[in-house]
């Protein structure tokens, strides 16, 4: 690991200074992109399964969004606000972009700078999850992109996409899915799993391309087998190694993807930030990035209130600054903030070949 990563430059300052220096700059200047587009699960849904009446994973009510402007919950799966809204920020934007779901009843979507198609429990396979999947947040992006014809000439249009970003964090839902049904998969069986998901995975890319997307930004799995839940289920309190195995597998495989697509995309850029490193790294040294507790989500129930979800009638911490979970699968607020500024700002450790930064400024 590369002893002058950013991380280990923060904690050389005193931890007064890292508090007070603010991670995200104001927004006043605007976006420095044309707008930007949002696929994936729960790291990145802002509302969307709060207009699907089945669906188990929601977040729109207490103690969601306490942290939240107006301690409003919005479907957020945080105390405040995810990582899309932090990388979001660092573009220049307010927050993530409105949910699809939201927008797709209220306004005509062709003037926004951006949408959110994410939607908690979807992941790259569509066998994954019963929100919506991936293949349909790319068929509602069709929609917008096709009425934008309606407003600007062709090639303004492809102009405008070519600059927007195209930001995708999912694939932690196909794994947990595969996990269940699999607990102890040999190297055939989990190569077999991981090139199915690679191979979607380049559908949903080359679709987006296709589609007019030239600059992608992949956020890519985190050690879920950490997250409490996991950790509620393993009788000695750690992790599960083998989804993590499976998450380190999935994540190297897609770099592989990602540089052979833009071998083959003419134009094609793209970042992968990775929040398996951010995270592992409060794991691993979590004082001294502001962090004291990293096994128990602030809000929930039972063993590291992993085994209960955090509902209206759970409990939660007061100290939400220092906690890594907020429940038994999603981060909080804090540890989002670190992670945007990580991949946005970030050394080759935390975001590569590029960071978004640079892959935001990267001429056409
Ligand atoms: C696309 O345009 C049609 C016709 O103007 C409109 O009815 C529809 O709501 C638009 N859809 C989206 C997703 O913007
Ligand atoms: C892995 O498991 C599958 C299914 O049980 C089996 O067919 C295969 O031979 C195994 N491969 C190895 C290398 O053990
Ligand atoms: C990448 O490209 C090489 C050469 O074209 C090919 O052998 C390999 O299977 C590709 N890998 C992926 C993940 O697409
Ligand atoms: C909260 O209420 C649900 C039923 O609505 C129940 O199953 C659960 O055990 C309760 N949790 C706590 C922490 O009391």
């Amino acid at each position: 690991m590369a002893s002058s990563n950013f991380l280990s430059t923060l904690l050389l300052l005193p931890l007064s200074l890292y508090t007070a220096l603010s991670l995200v700059p104001a927004a006043e200047a605007g976006p420095k992109v044309p707008a930007l587009y949002v696929f994936g699960d729960s790291t990145a849904d802002v509302g969307n399964n709060n207009f699907l009446p089945g669906a188990q994973a929601k977040a729109n009510f207490p103690h969601y969004g306490l942290d939240f402007p107006l301690s409003r919950p919005t479907g957020r799966f945080s105390n405040g606000y995810n990582g899309i809204d932090f990388l979001a920020m660092h573009m220049g934007f307010r927050r993530s972009p409105p949910p699809f779901l939201y927008v797709a009843s209220k306004i005509s979507m062709n003037r926004l700078k951006g949408v959110n198609f994410a939607s908690g429990g979807s992941g790259i396979l569509d066998s994954t999850g019963s929100t919506i999947t991936m293949t349909e947040q790319i068929r509602h992006f069709r929609t917008i992109q096709s009425n934008l014809s309606m407003r600007m000439t062709i090639d303004a249009k492809n102009l405008m996409l070519s600059k927007s970003i195209f930001l995708i964090s999912t694939g932690g839902n196909d794994i947990f899915g595969y996990f269940s049904q699999n607990k102890f998969p040999n190297a055939t069986q989990k190569q077999l799993f991981i090139a199915t998901l690679v191979s979607a995975c380049q559908g949903h890319l080359e679709e987006m391309y296709n589609l007019g997307a030239r600059k992608f930004a992949i956020v890519d799995v985190p050690p879920i087998g950490c997250c409490p839940y996991p950790r509620s289920l393993n009788p000695t309190g750690g992790c599960i190694e083998a989804l993590n195995d499976l998450a380190l597998g999935f994540n190297k495989a897609i770099k592989v993807l990602l540089q052979n697509l833009s071998l083959n995309l003419r134009g094609m850029k793209y970042s992968i930030g990775s929040s398996y490193e951010v995270v592992s790294n409060i794991i691993k040294k979590p004082y001294a990035l502001g962090f004291k507790e990293v096994k128990t989500a602030c809000c929930g129930s039972g063993k590291f209130n992993g085994e209960g979800a955090c509902m209206p009638n759970a409990t939660y911490c007061s100290d939400r600054r220092g906690y890594l979970f907020w429940d038994m699968l999603h981060p909080t607020h804090a540890t989002s903030k670190l992670a945007g500024f990580a991949i946005y700002h970030g050394s080759l450790q935390f975001a590569a070949p590029i960071n978004i930064r640079q892959l935001v400024e990267a001429s056409n």
